[in-house]
């Protein structure tokens, strides 16, 4: 059956820490700007080694300084999700390669963008992997996302639909 929301899945590696932030700050602003009904959003990661689990609890503690509280359990992209989703939005170089190449079909791939070309104030070309890093990667991503999701929100047309400009 058709739904009516335009659907959103963040991409990042292990999806505990990138991708379900980027998710609960799309929400945050979907919400705030009382479009519920129009637009949905979700994560995945590219590997399935941390299926299951919360986000990372580094990720998730400077996230709820700002409010944020991650809740998502992580779980690897699958063929579907390439169909049930409208956009499929990555956070690096990798990310995006290996979106491309395990998207089904070219019709799919199209729905593959990147999530720093949303950005509205802040200058970066990718969101970096803050994994191994310390507490100012994790500030940055924050920084990253939210200025990337409201860009996101404001791309995204009445209707959740992409500006007929942009396309
Ligand atoms: P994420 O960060 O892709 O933003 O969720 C990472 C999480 C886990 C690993 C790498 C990046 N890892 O290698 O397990």
């Amino acid at each position: 059956m058709e739904t009516k929301e335009y659907k959103i899945l963040f991409v990042c590696l292990g999806n505990i820490c990138r991708s379900p932030a980027a998710e609960e700050i799309m929400r945050h602003f979907i919400k705030k700007a009382a479009r519920e009904k129009e637009i949905s959003a979700a994560s995945a990661g590219l590997i399935s080694y941390h299926k299951g689990e919360l986000p990372d609890a580094r990720m998730r503690s400077h996230a709820l300084r700002r409010g944020y509280k991650l809740t998502h359990r992580s779980r690897p992209i699958r063929t579907e999700d390439f169909y049930d989703f409208h956009l499929i939005v990555g956070m690096d170089d990798s990310n995006i390669d290996r979106l491309r190449q395990i998207a089904p079909s070219p019709e799919e791939e199209k729905k593959i963008v990147r999530m720093t070309d949303f950005l509205r104030e802040k200058t970066a070309d990718h969101v970096p992997d803050p994994y191994y890093g310390g507490a100012h990667g994790f500030e940055n991503v924050l920084d990253i996302l939210e200025d990337a999701c409201q860009g996101l929100l404001e791309f995204l047309g009445k209707d959740g639909k992409p500006e007929p400009s942009t396309i």
